[in-house]
């Protein structure tokens, strides 16, 4: 029986002779497929403007330049996400709030954020985690205080919320990751800022190569922090596939709901109303997540735990004066949110075993 995996990137004929037309044009870097992917990823999103990067870890850091973040000021971030969406905060010298989520939609509760808002707070990170869309209410609590919001939608391409907006097209800046294991891949390591705001437009494009302009003249710091053009034209074709991969994500979940539901011991998610649920990752609520994981591992599936050591219980943190706090909700579904394979290349038959394995973990 053959391992099902939490991730599979794809991979067809259309990229390679992308990849290979680009490496063929000797035009590696600085070129016309970096600038058409962030126009095309923009337009997608509904922003003025798209900057190819090399992580998703660095565009959150470029976000934070962008909005001229740096020390003595303060950063609201949920401590249930990926290590990134707090160290960016840190490497600029700024200092990551920690913030409690939603007991829901494990998304940032906007509720918190008003506990942790203080004169000094000028952002908050908003990760549309799993592919879930953040509480839109971000946005106008964010106007109200005169705050910056950053989307973290590293898992969140195609996401939508109730009024049809994009993620990536929500907040003052957006970033993604194209790690492989994303919605949206390009043979390596990548990622892209995103503005709405006209204004940082332009510094957008100069930040990823050391904030120069066409004289080659430093406005401000930055670094090299380019996509390489075969990348870009790798993601170029991958956009194009990624609404119907959404739609194969999309029934996959629609599948696992129908069959968990009234089952003991998990609960499924929960999707915010009149939202677009992009599904980077399914994960079940479980009251015995080693059960369930050793279940599906003995019918030779992968699961993941998400994350079981919040951001400000990591070493990194260790000085931070929020360490040993404790979080309500994070606190609670930390070691219990248990991601099962929801990914665009599950067959039916796949499907099913996960659905079989899960059924008999809720069972025995
Ligand atoms: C929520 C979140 N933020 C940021 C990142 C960082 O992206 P990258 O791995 O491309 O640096 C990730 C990647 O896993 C992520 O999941």
């Amino acid at each position: 029986m053959e391992r099902i995996a939490m991730a599979q990137p794809s991979w067809d004929d259309e990229m390679r002779a992308a990849a290979m037309d680009t490496l063929d044009s000797l035009h590696w870097v600085k070129g016309p497929q970096g600038k058409a992917f962030g126009e095309e990823f923009a337009s997608y999103c509904g922003a003025v403007q798209g900057t190819p990067c090399q992580s998703g870890s660095v565009a959150l850091w470029g976000a934070l330049r962008l909005l001229e973040i740096g020390p003595g000021d303060e950063v609201l971030v949920p401590s249930l996400t990926y290590i990134a969406t707090a160290t960016c905060v840190s490497l600029v010298g700024a200092t990551p709030v920690f913030v409690d989520v939603e007991p829901e939609y494990w998304c940032v509760d906007v509720k918190a954020l008003e506990r942790a808002r203080t004169p000094r707070t000028k952002a908050v990170i908003g990760v549309h985690l799993f592919g879930q869309m953040s509480d839109d209410a971000i946005v106008s609590w964010c106007a109200e205080h005169g705050i910056a919001y950053i989307e973290d939608a590293a898992q969140a391409h195609g996401a939508q919320t109730p009024s049809g907006q994009m993620a990536g097209g929500v907040g003052d800046v957006a970033c993604f990751s194209f790690f492989p294991s994303k919605n949206l891949a390009v043979g390596g390591e990548g990622g892209m800022m995103m503005t709405r705001r006209n204004d940082l437009a332009h510094r957008m494009a100069a930040l990823v190569n050391h904030g120069r302009d066409a004289r080659l003249e430093s406005h401000e710091l930055g670094s090299n922090l380019r996509m390489s053009e075969v990348a870009a034209a790798i993601g170029r074709v991958q956009l194009k596939r990624l609404e119907a991969w959404l739609a194969q994500r999309q029934s996959v979940a629609a599948r696992y709901e129908g069959a968990f539901a009234g089952l003991n011991g998990i609960t499924t998610p929960k999707v915010r109303a009149q939202t677009r649920h992009a599904w980077h990752q399914y994960c079940l609520l479980a009251d015995d997540p080693e059960k369930l994981q050793q279940t599906l591992s003995s019918a030779n599936i992968d699961s993941r735990i998400y994350y079981a050591t919040p951001c400000h219980r990591q070493q990194v943190y260790a000085d931070h004066p929020q360490h040993d706090a404790t979080f309500a909700v994070t606190d609670e579904v930390c070691h219990r949110l248990v991601a099962i394979p929801v990914h665009h290349h599950l067959s039916d038959d796949d499907v099913e075993r996960v659905i079989q394995a899960v059924v008999r973990a809720c069972s025995s």
